[in-house]
């Protein structure tokens, strides 16, 4: 059990490294999270443990350890049926770069689920897109080193895909190294080289990117881990970033809030910049 007071302070020091926001209701999942920070750190004082924090100290353990990294390979399909019909056909069409930004990547699910969408469009359309880029970033370094591993457990992902992926293009299967009958994926070479994994945090007072630098936008299940004002400010710095007529995507329980004068909806959660915010 944890007193108040320590539940306070960790909430404290939660919103200031991450922005994340802990209500009242979260007693239970704090006092989890710091029991694992006990274990981590491997020390049973927490108000010790609380003090190095306040001071500095551990700040990525910290970090990592109230994150909530869930994800998983097509994680709202839908999305990724409207980036090959939609943004990638365009593109194609067009015969235009394309320039993506994956802000909340976790474990490299998400941004690996996107190339690989690419990679079948191009297929599909039996023509390549001109060129294509991906950044992903997430503040948490632990689940940025997992991600550029690129390896996964199989029997988690293997109902994942949907049918227009063929695994066996992306990933090499290995023996699992202590379950017998399991199996681990790797992904292959030629995808890992498309993705950047890189440390943001989305608190951050500015972002380091040029305004209109993206054609898309990925903000999915990461809001709502933010207090409304904040949701507000990143979702204008990540709107900056977006060229017009661009495509934000948001997770299914997020929304453009203040943005949505300047955005069509064209799907659930499939936003497209319409007007520049001033
Ligand atoms: C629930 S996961 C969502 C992953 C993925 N976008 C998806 O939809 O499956 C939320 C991710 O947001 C990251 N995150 C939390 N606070 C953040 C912040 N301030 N800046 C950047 N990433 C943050 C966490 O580390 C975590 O990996």
């Amino acid at each position: 059990m944890y007193s108040a007071r320590q539940l306070d302070r960790a909430r404290d020091l939660a919103y200031r490294h991450s922005g994340i926001t802990l209500g009242d209701n979260k007693d239970v999942m704090i006092s989890n999270r710091l029991d694992k920070l006990k274990r981590s750190l491997n020390s049973d004082d927490i108000d010790a443990i609380l003090a190095l924090v306040e001071n500095g100290h551990h700040i990525e353990i910290f970090v990592s350890t109230f994150t909530t990294n869930k994800t998983n390979f097509f994680r709202e399909t839908f999305h990724f049926d409207d980036l090959k019909e939609r943004v990638v056909k365009q593109a194609i069409e067009s015969n235009q770069p394309l320039k993506i930004y994956c802000s909340a990547a976790s474990t490299g699910e998400e941004p690996y689920s996107i190339l690989m969408t690419i990679e079948e469009a191009n297929r599909e359309y039996k023509t390549a897109l001109s060129s294509y880029s991906l950044l992903a970033t997430d503040i948490d370094l632990d689940v940025l080193k997992h991600a550029s591993s690129g390896i996964y457990e199989w029997n988690k992902n293997a109902d994942d895909f949907p049918s227009w992926i063929k695994p066996a293009e992306y990933f090499k299967r290995r023996a699992h190294p202590t379950k017998e009958d399991d199996y681990l994926i790797k992904v292959k070479d030629h995808l890992m080289r498309k993705v950047r994994f890189d440390q943001m945090n989305l608190m951050s007072v500015s972002y380091p990117f040029k305004s209109e630098e993206f054609d898309v936008v990925f903000c999915r299940n990461v809001l709502i881990y933010f207090n409304q004002d904040d949701q507000n400010a990143i979702l204008k710095k990540l709107f900056r970033t977006l060229k017009l007529g661009g495509t934000l995507y948001l997770g299914h329980s997020e929304s453009p809030l203040e943005l949505a004068p300047y955005v069509e909806r064209c799907g659930q959660n499939i936003f497209v910049k319409t007007k520049e915010y001033l």
